[in-house]
């Protein structure tokens, strides 16, 4: 019972990490959907590179940000109905680490 409580708050918040399956969906999406237009590494294509250098003098708000919103007038589409905001922050954690492989 308590168990079941716990998950549904922390579902409800939303304020957990991905768990493991989820993680790896969004490394998925990352490499194929994100990777059409930023390469499949990441080092840039059609759209700039997302590699932990180039990332690294912006805030993490604003890549988050960009990721949820997209950037209007770009090709950089919003992904905020796939991607939750704790997820949005996972994957710029993961990118400003390199996407260990
Ligand atoms: C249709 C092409 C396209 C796809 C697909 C795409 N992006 Fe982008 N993205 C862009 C472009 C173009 C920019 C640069 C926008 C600008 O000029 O500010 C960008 C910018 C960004 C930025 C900001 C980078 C910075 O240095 O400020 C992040 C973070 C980002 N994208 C993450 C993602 C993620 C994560 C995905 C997949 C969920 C994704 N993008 C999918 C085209 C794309």
């Amino acid at each position: 019972m308590l168990a079941a409580v716990l998950v549904l708050a922390a579902s409800t918040a939303g304020a957990a990490p991905p768990g493991g399956d989820r993680q790896a969906a969004l490394l998925y999406l990352l490499r194929q959907d994100c990777g059409s237009c930023h390469g499949a590494t990441m080092g840039g294509g059609l759209a700039p590179p997302l590699l932990p250098h180039s990332l690294a003098e912006t805030p993490d708000d604003a890549l988050i940000a960009a990721i949820l919103d997209g950037r209007p007038g770009t090709p950089m589409p919003p992904w905020r109905f796939e991607i939750s905001p704790d997820e949005a922050a996972w994957m710029v954690r993961q990118l400003k680490g390199g996407l260990a492989e």
